[in-house]
């Protein structure tokens, strides 16, 4: 599982996302240009030491992300505007979740490049989550679907 944040602009939520990432055993990447440093207090303030098992891979731009990007994995994009809720989706081990930016979500160039995009069904009147609490949503999910019989027995 491939966790992607789409040009992230408040370090807070990378540190977040670094950790979810590291909690769920997600590989994570990160599309530039994000509007701070990567090595800013802010992030390490938040994602503690979770930065060692989960340390980002850096693409300097959307195209650079798509040239390194293995084809045969689908990718999966969280978005407000989805047309598949995220609990209807069949995930695969290989899949890599997408995330918007805080501030406005993903451009339309990259709704057109996703396999599929989902939706996280919300309470009315509310507008969207947090973007690091939607890939924890997320990868919870297909961990939930992917999980093997047995290791749910051992953790009981
Ligand atoms: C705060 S939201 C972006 C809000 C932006 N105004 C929009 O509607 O796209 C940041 C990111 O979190 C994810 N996200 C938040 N809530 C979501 C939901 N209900 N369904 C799917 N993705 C969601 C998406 O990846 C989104 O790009």
């Amino acid at each position: 599982m491939r966790l992607v944040l789409y040009q992230p602009d408040i370090p807070q939520n990378v540190g977040a996302a670094i950790r979810v990432a590291a909690c769920f055993g997600a590989v994570l990447d990160i599309v530039e240009p994000s509007g701070f440093p990567l090595d800013a207090k802010e992030i390490r303030r938040v994602a503690l030491d979770y930065a060692a098992l989960a340390p980002p891979t850096v693409h300097a731009s959307w195209n650079e992300f798509l040239r390194a990007y293995s084809p045969e994995s689908r990718l999966v994009l969280l978005t407000t505007r989805g047309e598949v809720d995220l609990w209807d989706f069949r995930f695969r081990a290989d899949d890599t979740i997408l995330v918007g930016r805080e501030s406005a979500g993903a451009p339309d160039e990259v709704h057109a490049a996703a396999d599929a995009r989902l939706r996280i069904p919300l309470a009315e009147g509310a507008r969207a989550l947090n973007v690091a609490v939607a890939a924890a949503v997320a990868l919870a999910e297909a961990r939930r679907q992917l999980r093997r019989p047995e290791a749910a027995i051992a953790s009981r």
